[in-house]
Parts: C-alpha cells; sequence; structure tokens
C-alpha cells in the first residue's frame, strides 16, 4: 500500500488556518474585510478575553443565502474572483476564498445571516471542521459571523497566545486601521462589555484621525493631495517637528487596504529627507488609489503585503509631492506674516530703527562676521545673499560636466534635488526682526505676533548645507581623480545598470569604465568623496537600483557629506552677534524652503505666540 496519502478535508483546513489565523486579531480582520466587501456601513465587534473566549463581527452588508452560507465554508469557496484575469484587478479585500473555512477549523464558529430579499435568517454552525449544522431563525439585514475558544484543538497554537491585555491590543490596533482605511464606515468596538470605540459613519479620513488619535495630533498634520495617470492618493503627513520615535503611527492604505509595503515607506521617508532627527519618525495616514493591474495583492495568505508593478515612478511622485508639500507647510506655519501682523511688524522695527540710529543695514547687505566664515573655510557663497552668480564662481578643476537637463531624472536621485533659494524668495527679508541674542547661543526676533527664538548654529548649517547642495548639483563642485584607479568586481547584473546609467553618473562626477571581464574601474569621483567608502557606496546604489529601479542611496550619502561639510563652516553656539548679523541670518532663511529644521532634523526655531505669553501672564484663563 502506498506510503502517501490525500489529507483529510478538516486537516487541510486545519493547516490553511495556520497562515490565514496568527491570533485572534487575525479572525478580527477577516471578519472585519468580509463585511466590507459585502458593503456593510455598520460593523459591530465584540470580543471576550482578547478574542481568546469570543469574537463576534456583526455588520448591516448584503447578507447571504443559506446556499451560499454554507457554500462559504468550503475551501477555496469565493463569491469575489471567477477567473485567473479576475486575480489581477481585484476590487476586493478578500479574494482567496480560505479565510471562513480555516477559521471555522478552529472554533467553534457560528454564523447568522439574512439578504434583504428572504422571508428569515439562516444560521450554520460547525465545531471545530465538522460536519456543519443548520437552523432558520429570526434575523435582520446583515451577517454575524461568532468565533467561541479559538484554537480549542489546536493545543500548540493556544499555547502561543498572548496575555488577554496584549491580545486586546493587537485588535484595537486592527480595528483602528480598519477603521482609518474606511472612514465612512462605522466601527464600534466592544472588549469585555466596554464600549471601546465607537466611530461613526459618514467621516472623512482627518475626523477620523482626530477621533482615534485626538485633534491636536489631526491638525498639526500636512494634506497631500495628488493625481497622476493610473493613481491618486490623499493622505495627512506630520509636519517634521511632531515626528515620533516610533513607527506606531504610520499607515499606508491601498485600495482600501491596509498594507506594509517598502517601495512606498521608503518614498515617504525620503520625502522628509534632512527633516527628520535621527532615529525619528514621521506619522502618515496615506490612502492609496491605483488601478488593481498596476499591483499584485497576492503574495501572502494575510494580504497586507502588496508587489507594485513600478516602484520607480510611484517612488518618484510621492517623495516629490511629499518633500514639496513639507517646504510648503514650513514656509507657512512659521514664515507668512498675516497682512495685520506684517504692518504690525513694520511699525515694530520703526520703533527699533529710532531706538538704535543707523545700525541695521539694509536687509542683503554682506554680513562681515559671514563673510569672514565663509572666506577662512573657502566657501564662495557667503551669506547673507545675493545668490552667488555662476561666473564669479572658480572654476572646477576639470572639464565642466554637462549639466543634466531638467526634465532628466536620474534614477538614483529625486528630480528635485537641487534645492536653491527660489528666485521669489531671494532678496526676501524675514517677516522677523531680529532683537537681540540670549547665551550667545540663540537669535531672539519677533514678528507677526509671535516671539521667535534660533538655534543660530542650527539655522546656519540649513543655509550652509543648502548652498553647498545646490552648489554640487549645479555642478560647480570638482572632482577627483584617482592615480590609481578602484578596481570593483560586479555582478553581470549590477555592471549592466551601470553601463546603462552611465551619463547618470557622468554628471555626478563619477567616471567608471569597463575594465575586462566582470571589473570596473572607478577613474574619478566627486572630490566630496575622495577619502570615503566610494566602492562600498557603488555596491549599495546599484544593490537598490536592481530591486527598486532606483536608489535614494547616493542622495543619503551625498547628503550626510554635505551635513558635515555645512556643520563645520556654520557659525558655532556661543559666538556673539550684533543685530544687523542677527537679521541678515533671518533673512537668509525666510528665502531658503526648508528652514525649519537643520540638516540633522534638529529644529531650527521655536516660538511663543501671543496667546501663549497672555495665557502665561494670567491675562486670559
Ligand atoms: N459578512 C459577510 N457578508 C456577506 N457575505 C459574506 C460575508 N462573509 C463571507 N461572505 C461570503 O463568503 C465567501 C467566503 O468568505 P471567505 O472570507 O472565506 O473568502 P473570501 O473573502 O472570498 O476570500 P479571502 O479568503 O481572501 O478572505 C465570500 O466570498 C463571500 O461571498
Ligand atoms: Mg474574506
Amino acid at each position: 500500500m502506498s506510503e502517501i496519502q490525500i489529507l483529510p478535508e478538516h486537516l487541510i483546513n486545519q493547516i490553511a488556518a495556520g497562515e490565514v489565523v496568527e491570533r485572534p486579531a487575525s479572525v478580527v480582520k477577516e471578519l472585519i474585510e468580509n463585511a466590507i466587501d459585502a458593503g456593510a456601513d455598520q460593523i459591530f465587534i465584540n470580543v471576550l478575553e482578547g478574542g481568546k473566549q469570543l469574537i463576534s463581527v456583526l455588520d448591516n452588508g448584503q447578507g447571504m443565502s443559506p446556499e451560499d452560507a454554507l457554500m462559504a465554508l468550503e475551501r477555496h469557496a469565493t463569491s469575489k474572483i471567477k477567473t485567473l484575469g479576475d486575480l489581477e484587478s481585484i476590487q476586493t479585500l478578500g479574494f482567496r476564498g480560505e479565510a471562513l473555512a480555516a477559521i471555522s477549523a478552529v472554533c467553534n464558529f457560528e454564523l447568522n445571516t439574512c439578504r434583504l430579499e428572504d422571508e428569515g435568517g439562516f444560521q450554520v454552525r460547525v465545531e471545530g471542521g465538522k460536519a456543519p449544522r443548520t437552523a432558520k431563525l429570526g434575523f435582520p439585514k446583515g451577517t454575524k459571523i461568532s468565533v467561541e475558544n479559538l484554537f480549542f484543538n489546536q493545543p500548540a497554537r493556544l499555547k502561543f497566545l498572548k496575555s488577554t491585555k496584549t491580545e486586546q491590543l493587537h485588535i484595537h490596533e486592527l480595528v483602528i486601521r480598519q477603521s482609518l482605511a474606511h472612514p465612512n464606515i462605522q466601527f464600534k468596538l466592544t472588549q469585555d462589555k466596554q464600549l471601546v470605540l465607537n466611530l461613526p459613519k459618514g467621516q472623512d479620513l482627518l475626523s477620523r484621525i482626530a477621533d482615534c488619535f485626538g485633534s491636536e495630533i489631526a491638525s498639526e498634520l500636512v494634506l497631500i493631495e495628488h493625481e497622476e495617470g493610473y493613481l491618486k492618493f490623499k493622505g495627512y503627513f506630520s509636519h517634521p517637528a511632531q515626528a515620533r520615535s516610533s513607527k506606531r503611527w504610520q499607515h499606508c492604505f491601498v485600495n482600501g487596504r491596509w498594507v506594509k509595503d517598502r517601495v512606498l515607506s521608503q518614498a515617504i521617508y525620503e520625502g522628509y529627507k534632512t527633516l527628520l532627527m535621527k532615529n525619528m519618525h514621521p506619522m502618515f495616514f496615506m490612502s492609496l488609489t491605483i488601478a488593481p493591474k498596476e499591483i499584485d495583492v497576492n503574495c501572502h495568505p494575510a494580504k497586507t503585503e502588496i508587489r507594485i508593478k513600478n516602484p520607480a515612478l510611484i517612488h518618484t511622485i510621492f517623495s516629490t509631492q511629499l518633500q514639496k508639500a513639507l517646504k510648503e507647510a514650513g514656509r507657512r506655519r512659521f514664515f507668512t506674516a498675516d497682512e495685520e501682523a506684517e504692518a504690525r511688524r513694520g511699525e515694530a522695527s520703526t520703533v527699533r530703527e529710532a531706538f538704535m540710529p543707523g545700525s541695521p543695514p539694509p536687509p542683503q547687505a554682506p554680513s562681515k562676521l559671514f563673510v569672514e566664515i565663509n572666506d577662512q573655510l573657502g566657501f564662495s557663497g557667503a551669506p547673507p545673499k545675493p545668490a552667488p552668480k555662476p561666473e564669479n564662481r572658480p572654476e572646477p578643476p576639470r572639464a565642466p560636466l554637462n549639466r543634466p537637463e531638467p526634465s532628466e531624472v536620474l534614477p538614483f536621485l529625486a528630480p528635485d534635488t537641487p534645492i536653491r533659494p527660489q528666485p521669489s524668495h531671494l532678496g526676501q527679508s524675514s517677516p522677523f526682526s531680529a532683537i537681540g541674542q540670549l547665551a550667545g547661543k540663540y537669535i531672539l526676533a519677533e514678528g507677526g505676533e509671535r516671539l521667535i527664538l534660533v538655534d543660530q548654529h542650527s539655522a546656519h548649517e540649513r543655509i550652509r548645507f543648502e548652498e553647498i547642495r545646490g552648489d554640487f548639483y549645479a555642478q560647480r563642485l570638482s572632482t577627483h581623480n584617482l592615480m590609481i584607479p578602484l578596481i570593483l568586481e560586479l555582478p553581470p547584473t549590477d555592471g549592466l545598470l551601470l553601463e546603462q546609467f552611465e551619463a547618470d553618473w557622468n554628471k555626478l562626477g563619477f567616471i567608471i569604465t569597463p575594465f575586462g571581464g566582470n571589473d570596473y574601474a572607478v577613474k574619478e569621483v566627486p572630490s566630496i568623496l575622495k577619502d570615503k567608502d566610494v566602492g562600498g557606496l557603488i555596491r549599495s546604489v546599484l544593490d537598490e537600483m536592481s530591486r527598486f529601479g532606483r536608489s535614494g542611496k547616493m542622495e543619503i550619502f551625498f547628503n550626510e557629506v554635505f551635513e558635515r561639510m555645512a556643520c563645520h563652516s556654520a557659525i558655532r553656539a556661543g559666538q556673539s552677534l550684533s543685530l544687523p548679523e542677527m537679521q541678515s541670518l533671518l533673512n537668509q532663511l525666510a528665502g531658503l524652503d526648508l528652514q525649519i529644521h537643520c540638516p540633522h532634523g534638529r529644529p531650527v526655531l521655536v516660538e511663543i505666540g501671543l496667546n501663549e505669553l497672555d495665557k502665561r501672564f494670567k491675562r486670559i484663563v
């Protein structure tokens, strides 16, 4: 007799349950997703003992006929896809036809359902995957599924469940995720008879965020909406100043599905580049709608992972839009004084001029101290502006490389990389007027009924960083000729990538030529990378490009070098400044887009509003 046998159906289902049902929260997820797919706009979840004793999910969706209710518990039974073609254009959250079969194999399961057109309801009960028992009963339109004694017939899995508190937290987190993905649906969560969440239907994403996390967080978020080709996204992103030490507040939804996706999160982090402090993470709630054929959701039984067909495009669009919106938000937050406040600022500065006759030079006049510092360090772009004219700059030692056309998108750099003060901001004076210096470190300034304190080192560091970076990408910084070329042995695919994008590497100051076999000779590198691990950098960029079609590594690396250069060339804490010098620093800061954080992500300025002062002086309570 053959040793090999086909396993019995209930055992197959129990094995499959291992993939779908990891813990009570996975059951809640599958049942909520079924309710959403059934068109429900009210979903009530009731849980006892962290789901170990009971999970029930009641919805007001379309319900099932008695035949379908029985069929739904079979393995590979689904109403959501019929053909392979359907798999490529999935609009529903479920499609594998295995969740109910798997769940009902590992618990005492009860399903009650009724459609609008049915006379009465129908019940199916299954004990740990055994034959179903059915009954008729009165039931309103919709479906209620109850899962009792989860894993009662799987002692090994039961042992792995965590404390009631932990499982409750997982369920709470899961319901929050689903509710954020579908703010139009009412979600009610009761845990051990306590109503812990009651989110009304018909909300928009922002009010849902406010209900879940508090209106203070919601009010500070930056809205970003964008539509391009086959994708559309809308999201709320934290201001860099609101970054957190944990990634708990990061939510990405793709076509209504909460997902964990590296491409999306990398693109978002790239949008925040140089705005976050080390080990700090942005909060985001981002909903992406994309043509279903552009993603593959069938990568994992839990359906929380997706594969994006064109990651490079998504990466570029996301990071560019985000960076643009964050710059704008930073500008709005600190540097746009309303007309009234502007007028008051004008009055205030008149008073000060009378107080210090003849002292402040016009805002754009060069500051002696800055000129000295920058001269000493060999940087020509001495603040304050006017912006350096290219023809006044020293020629780079090697023949100038061709400047990239603005339309070109380097595969390893974001298209908006050169961040120079925008023309509209050049010559702009700050809405803040310097009034003094505190402890040799902070500049005090006032404007628009606000008092601001500027960290002089961080502020100048940000200014220098933008100048150095701008010069580099405008190819005004030099390249370095390696006397002995660096020989790199690369896998054939990486070699091909290198050759394919040769022109782009050249534009950044790299001269790399084939050296026979799989070897490549690095002959020239940007001077800023002279003593750096260039080989490691090139390899990691190629590695990322082969996986994502592009790479942000080069830019991250460059940025780190620019940060160091900026830090060394910036005025120090403890250096006393004259009022005109302080004012010129404020003016330069106002001319930049990313002025509110130093390149390490530390804040450049803090503000104290009149309201806060009035409160402190008990003028208002
Ligand atoms: N709450 C519900 N309301 C109406 N129909 C439901 C409900 N839950 C399940 N069904 C029906 O039962 C079928 C099987 O559900 P099940 O969750 O097992 O598979 P699926 O949702 O199709 O795919 P997946 O395994 O990916 O979740 C569904 O396709 C749907 O037709
Ligand atoms: Mg399902």
